[in-house]
């Protein structure tokens, strides 16, 4: 029995700018605050009057940092890296289905995938190529992938259009001075961004007022000992003019693409700027801006292991400076194909 399809015609054209258009009352200018107002080809501030363009169907609200010029700041430096190395990209993801099973391998997506509720207002800032947006937006929830990097965000938005993911949107942005209003989001997330910026904690207070009371924030960053393999490895490299790359576990993996393996080098090896960052100074940031320690990737109890059902979005122990500092010297083992990486949720309280 064929049912009639109520609200939907074929005949009606999709408008490419319906994701912000629907969620219009959380943005506004990030130069002014203002409220911005969508004119067919670009959207207008109507306090400041600026205009911001659109290119192939992405918002450019990209508004650059006014610091003092004395200040050392990396953005236009690494705007121009990632435009020419978009990471993590698509290859060997053809559909949706490609997708989730691709997402579902790395514990993390799929945790997420699990916990996060049906309807709840995520923002990846910093989404590159947006594989995670995309991919948490296929189980009905708003997913707004934003990044500095126009490459990026465009390879993004084509999966997005080639497999009709309408709850999902991509903005061109800068996390200094998001366009978003405060406390719009159940759930930030910035995976592997703010230590490739001047001043991570500046950065961390800026998307974490997005978090509505209530909501979570999601950051992951490169840590001070599970990096060591890597900076030693980036010695070498330099030393012996890139052989002997196998000494990445990645790298010598027979079951990746040359084209991902190239991006992992060039993101790993060859990125203009990055920092490192302990879990203990993670958990100040969250006392002093008003979360509370949720969970982390690694666990910070007493050779605590991270199990396959882990509640992520449940308290747990914070542990103490030995335990805090074991679980990162554990890293340095544990984390070495991820690049030496951490995960930290907190819940906004106040
Ligand atoms: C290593 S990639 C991480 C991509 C993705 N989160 C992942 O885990 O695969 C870092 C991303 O951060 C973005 N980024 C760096 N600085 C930024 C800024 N100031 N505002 C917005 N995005 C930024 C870069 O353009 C790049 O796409």
């Amino acid at each position: 029995m064929n049912l009639p399809v109520q609200g939907v015609s074929n005949l009606k054209e999709i408008d490419p700018l319906s994701h912000m258009t629907r969620f219009m009352e959380i943005f506004n200018c990030p130069r002014c605050k203002g409220s911005l107002n969508r004119q067919s080809s670009k959207i207008i501030c109507l306090q400041c009057s600026h205009p911001y363009p659109i290119e192939g169907e992405i918002p450019l609200l990209y508004t650059p940092n006014e610091w003092n010029p004395s200040r050392n700041d990396v953005t236009d430096t690494i705007r121009a890296f990632y435009e020419e190395t978009p990471f993590p990209n698509y290859d060997g993801i053809e559909d949706v289905g490609d997708l989730i099973e691709v997402s579902r391998k790395g514990i993390f997506a799929r945790l997420l995938n699990e916990q996060m509720p049906y309807n709840s207002r995520v923002l990846e800032i910093g989404c590159g190529t947006g594989q995670l947006s995309n991919y948490l937006s296929v189980a009905h929830r708003f997913v707004f992938g934003a990044d500095l990097c126009l490459n990026s965000l465009k390879l993004a938005q084509r999966f997005k259009k080639q497999h009709q993911l309408d709850r999902v949107g991509f903005y061109q942005i800068n996390l200094f001075n998001p366009p978003f209003k405060e406390e719009s989001f159940h759930f930030v997330i910035s995976n592997g961004v703010l230590h490739h910026t001047s001043d991570p904690y500046l950065g961390f207070k800026s998307i974490s007022r997005l978090v509505k009371k209530g909501g979570y924030i999601l950051i992951g960053l490169y840590n001070r000992y599970g990096r060591i393999p890597t900076d030693v490895r980036r010695v070498l490299f330099r030393a012996f003019h890139n052989r002997f790359k196998r000494l990445d576990p990645r790298l010598s993996r027979k079951d990746i693409s040359d084209l991902k393996k190239n991006t992992w080098f060039m993101d790993q090896y060859q990125n203009p700027h990055e920092s490192k960052h302990t879990m203990e100074e993670v958990l100040r940031w969250f006392d002093d801006t008003g979360f509370e320690f949720m969970s982390s990737i690694p666990k910070l109890g007493f050779f605590e292991d991270f199990s396959e059902n882990e509640q992520l979005f449940e308290p747990s122990t914070r542990g103490n400076w030995f335990t805090q500092l074991l679980a990162q010297l554990f890293l340095i083992i544990t984390g070495n194909e991820s690049g030496g990486f951490f995960l930290m949720i907190g819940k906004r309280i106040r």
